[in-house]
C-alpha cells in the first residue's frame, strides 16, 4: 500500500519503518531538514534498539524514503498517518498546533480520497477538528467532492522496545468515522494491518473519541501503578516492610500482574507526564475531576526529588565540597529520550545546592547535555559543565560533569545517586566502586540491588521502599516531608 507518515520522531519512525518491512511503500515527512538528511543517509537520530539495521534495510530496499516534501507524500498516498508532537501546554493540554497544521498541509494539497490517521496522542475531539481543517481547506480549493475519512489509531509502543511493540501489538485501536468513508477507511486499514492478524483478531473497531480516550486511559492506569506502588514504598519504610517483596506478593496475583508495579523515583518521560496532565484538564473542561489520576500526579511530583531530599537529609543541606555521582540520565532504560527524566530535577537539586556533580549514561549523553543546559539556562544558571582531569579531587561547586564510565562518575563521590535502571549497572565491581569512593553510600533509586548483599559488602545503601532492612542515619521516618532542595 502507498503510505506517508508526517513526523519522524520516536513514533513516527518505527510506524514508516515498520510499516515499510511489511512490503509498503512508506514516505516518511519532517519539517526538520537536518533531520531529514541524517535519514537519507541511512543515518538514525534518535536512539532506539534495531531500528538502525530496519530502516537501513528498507532505505535500500527502495520501500522507505524520507523527504521535507509534504505536498508530494500526500499526493502519493492512500494511508496518510499524522505522528507529529502533541506537548503540553502551560494549563496542561496538549499543544495540537502540529498536527493541526499537517492536516492544513494535507488540505491544501490532497488530491483524492485518503484516510488520515491520527497516531499521536490527542485528546477527544480531535479526529473532528482534523476533519473540520481538512473540509475548510478542501471548500477554499473548491474541491468539496474529494472525500476523506479521518480515523484515529493511538499508538501503545514503548520507546526502547518500540520494534517489538509495533510488530507484535497487544491490540490496534482503530476509531472510525461514521458513514459510508468509516467503511472505505475499515477496508484499507483491515489489509494494512492484516499481518498483525493473522493468529487472532487484535484489532478493536470504536468511534473515534473512544479511541482518543482509551489512549489517554491506558497511560493513566499505568502511571497510577506506579505511584500506587510508591505510595506503598512509602508505608512500607514506615512500617519496616520491603516494597520488592510486597510487588512480588501482589504481581503473582494473575488479576493484577507484574508490570509496572516498581517503586522508584516516578515516572518520567514524553507520555505519562504529559498525559496524565492533559487528562486531567480534559475533564476539567467539561466540569468532571480525575481524582485518582490527579493522586497519581500529586505522588508523581513528591517522588522526582525523593533522591535528592534523602541524599540532603544524610548529608546536610549544604552540599558544597560533595561530589556525587549519578548513574543514568535517561528517562528509562534503552532510550537517549531525556524528556521530563527523573534525573533532570534530581541533577538541578542537587546543583543549586552546590554539590559536584558526575554523571553516566551508556546512551543518553548527547541529549542529557542540551536537556541540563537548557534547563539550567531557564533556572537562570549558566551551565558549568567541566572535564575533570583523571585523579582529580578537587570539588568544583555547582558543577556537572558528563563522564564516560560509571566507574568514573563515583570516583572520590560522597554518594552515588541510582537514576535510571541500565543493565550495565546491575552488577557492577563492588569492590573496586567502594575502593574509589570517599566513602560506599548508595541511594538506589531503582531499587537494583539487593540490601543483604549490600550490608555484606559494608555499603551503605538506600532503596525506595526497603528502609525496613536499611535504615537512614539510624532511624526510621514516618513519612518523607524533608525540607525541599528547590
Ligand atoms: N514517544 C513515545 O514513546 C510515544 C508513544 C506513543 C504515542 N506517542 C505520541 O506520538 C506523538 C509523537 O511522539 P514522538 O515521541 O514521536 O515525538 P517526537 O517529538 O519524537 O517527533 C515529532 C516529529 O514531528 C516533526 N514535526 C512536527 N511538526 C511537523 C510538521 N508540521 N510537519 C512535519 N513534521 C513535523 C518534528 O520535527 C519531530 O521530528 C505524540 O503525540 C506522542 O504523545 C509517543
Amino acid at each position: 500500500m502507498k503510505i506517508a507518515v508526517v513526523g519522524a520522531g520516536y513514533v513516527g519512525l518505527v510506524t514508516a519503518t515498520c510499516l515499510a518491512e511489511l512490503g509498503n511503500q512508506v514516505v516518511c515527512v519532517d519539517r526538520d531538514h537536518g533531520r531529514v538528511t541524517v535519514l537519507q543517509a541511512g543515518g538514525v537520530p534518535i536512539y532506539e534498539p534495531g531500528l538502525d539495521d530496519w530502516l537501513r534495510r528498507n532505505l535500500d530496499a527502495g520501500r522507505l524514503r524520507f523527504t521535507t516534501q509534504l505536498p508530494a507524500a500526500v499526493q502519493a498516498a492512500e494511508l496518510i498517518f499524522i505522528a507529529v508532537g502533541t506537548p503540553p501546554q502551560e494549563d496542561g493540554s496538549a499543544d495540537l498546533q502540529h498536527v493541526l497544521a499537517v492536516a492544513d498541509q494535507i488540505g491544501r494539497h490532497m488530491n483524492g480520497f485518503k484516510v488520515v490517521i491520527n497516531k499521536s496522542t490527542v485528546p477527544v475531539g480531535t479526529a473532528d477538528r482534523v476533519a473540520q481543517v481538512l473540509r475548510e481547506r478542501l471548500v477554499e480549493r473548491d474541491c468539496a467532492d474529494i472525500r476523506f475519512a479521518v480515523v484515529s489509531n493511538p499508538e501503545f509502543l514503548k520507546e526502547g522496545a518500540a520494534i517489538d511493540d509495533f510488530m507484535r501489538p497487544d491490540r490496534i485501536v482503530i476509531g472510525l468515522p461514521p458513514g459510508e468513508e468509516g467503511q472505505q477507511a475499515r477496508t484499507l486499514l483491515t489489509r494494512l494491518y492484516a499481518p498483525f492478524n493473522r493468529h487472532h483478531e487484535r484489532t478493536l473497531w470504536m468511534d473515534a473519541a473512544s479511541a482518543e480516550l482509551t489512549k489517554y486511559a491506558a497511560n493513566a492506569m499505568l502511571a497510577t501503578r506506579i505511584s500506587f506502588m510508591n505510595d506503598v514504598a512509602r508505608l512500607a519504610d514506615a512500617l519496616g516492610a520491603d516494597v520488592d517483596a510486597v510487588r512480588r506478593g501482589i504481581g503473582s496475583d494473575s488479576r493484577i500482574g507484574h508490570s509496572f508495579l516498581y517503586a522508584g523515583t516516578g515516572y518520567g518521560g514524553s507520555c505519562f507526564p504529559k498525559d496524565t496532565r492533559a487528562l486531567v484538564h480534559s475533564a476539567a473542561q467539561h466540569g468532571l475531576r480525575m481524582r485518582v489520576v490527579e493522586a497519581t500526579e500529586e505522588v508523581n511530583h513528591h517522588q522526582k526529588d525523593l533522591l535528592a531530599r534523602r541524599l540532603i537529609e544524610r548529608l546536610g543541606a549544604d552540599l558544597q565540597g560533595r561530589r556525587i555521582g549519578v548513574w543514568g540520565l535517561a528517562f528509562k532504560p534503552n532510550t537517549d529520550d531525556m524528556r521530563d527524566a527523573p534525573s533532570r530535577h534530581i541533577v538541578a537539586a542537587l546543583l543549586a545546592r552546590g554539590a559536584e556533580v558526575r554523571a553516566h549514561d551508556p546512551v543518553a549523553m548527547a541529549e542529557a547535555r542540551r536537556a541540563l543546559t537548557a534547563d539550567l539556562a531557564a533556572a537562570g544558571r549558566v551551565a558549568a559543565f567541566h572535564t575533570p582531569p583523571d585523579g582529580c579531587t578537587r570539588r568544583v561547586p555547582g558543577s556537572l560533569a558528563l563522564v564516560d564510565s560509571p566507574l568514573e562518575a563515583v570516583e572520590d563521590a560522597d554518594a552515588l545517586l541510582v537514576v535510571t535502571e541500565w543493565k550495565c549497572f546491575q552488577n557492577p565491581d563492588w569492590a573496586r566502586l567502594a575502593s574509589l569512593m570517599r566513602q560506599p553510600l548508595v541511594l538506589d533509586g531503582r531499587n537494583l540491588y539487593e540490601p543483604g548483599l549490600m550490608d555484606e559488602l559494608g555499603i551503605e545503601y538506600h532503596g525506595i521502599g526497603r528502609r525496613g532492612r536499611v535504615r537512614l542515619n539510624g532511624r526510621v521516618r514516618p513519612d518523607d516531608r524533608l525540607v525541599s532542595p528547590a
